[in-house]
């Protein structure tokens, strides 16, 4: 069993990236800029926001944080966005999701400059990237697909089970693993499935994307599978400072044995994540995917 160590290859693409944004200052180029828009102080986005500014510092990106109370109205928002939209000085941008229920997340998605969303999530990128065209991929999948490959691990005719249908995580995670580069036979798992357990036991790369902590046993789990977990529930938890803990999908202690290669959480899919919204940044600020 190979544990698939997300924080050295996250620190490897982060090095590379920092070597990339010296070179385009170097040359006299525009440093790349990310923006983030905050609304209100859910925990969960506070931390994740934070972490993203972090990332956007120890890679050398200008970063801005733009903040608003959970009573902002649609209109300010929308405002806010078209400001982005057309400054040219922010390469990407992003609203960290979830918003507060007054607020259709769909109407601000879409009001997103396609060109500028490194998060992958409007409809513009979803349809480029299902039908194959350079797109913004959100940062999940594209961290998940950046694992498979660094490690060398073979998707050409495999049985790939992805369990879970979300927008962000599953859905597009399967269209990734079904197309030509990874040419994998994908099977997309969700709550209504039948036999759950038979169908994830056939999978040769299992992708847990539920959010249900340690929902999948070794019984679920074909010897010598690829399992990738994507759960990051915080449980209760007397031993951190923070006062909770990250849980996966998979019941780790009991699933690794039997794999051939496994994520952990933390330190697996995690801080692939991140890194990927620098990625997308980059690929932005250097017009590589749309001019
Ligand atoms: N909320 C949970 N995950 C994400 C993400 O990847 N991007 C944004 N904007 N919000 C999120």
């Amino acid at each position: 069993m190979q544990l698939i160590d997300g924080n050295q290859t996250a620190k490897d693409i982060k090095a590379e990236i920092k070597q990339q944004v010296e070179g385009i200052i170097a040359r006299g180029g525009k440093q790349p800029h990310l923006a983030a828009i905050l609304v209100g102080h859910d925990g969960g986005s506070e931390s994740y926001v934070a972490y993203k500014i972090k990332d956007c510092e120890a890679v050398g990106f200008k970063s801005s944080l733009i903040r608003f109370e959970d009573d902002v109205t649609e209109t300010e928002l929308l405002a806010k966005i078209e400001e982005l939209n057309n400054d040219d000085d922010v390469d990407g941008f992003i609203v960290q999701l979830p918003l507060p229920r007054h607020i259709p997340e769909n109407n601000i998605l879409e009001a997103i400059n396609y060109k500028k969303d490194v998060d992958g999530f409007h409809p513009v990128n979803v349809g480029r990237m299902v039908i194959g065209l350079p797109a913004f991929v959100s940062a999940t999948p594209y961290g998940i697909v950046e694992l498979i490959k660094r490690y060398g691990i073979e998707t050409s005719g495999k049985n790939c089970v992805v369990v879970g249908r979300s927008q962000i995580v599953g859905r597009p995670m399967s269209v990734l693993m079904s197309q030509k580069e990874m040419n994998a036979t994908v099977t997309v798992a969700h709550s209504r499935t039948k036999n759950l357990k038979e169908v994830c036991a056939n999978a040769d790369i299992l992708i847990c994307a539920l959010g249900s902590p340690e929902f999948i046993k070794a019984n679920m789990v074909k010897e010598g599978a690829v399992v990738i977990d994507v759960g990051t529930t915080r449980v209760p938890s007397q031993e951190t400072k923070s006062g909770f803990r990250l849980k996966g999908d998979v019941l780790f202690d009991e699933v690794a044995p039997k794999c051939s290669y496994i994520t952990p959480v933390p330190g697996g899919v995690g801080p692939m994540t991140r890194v990927s919204l620098l990625q997308n940044t980059l690929l932005a600020a250097t017009k590589e995917i749309y001019s």
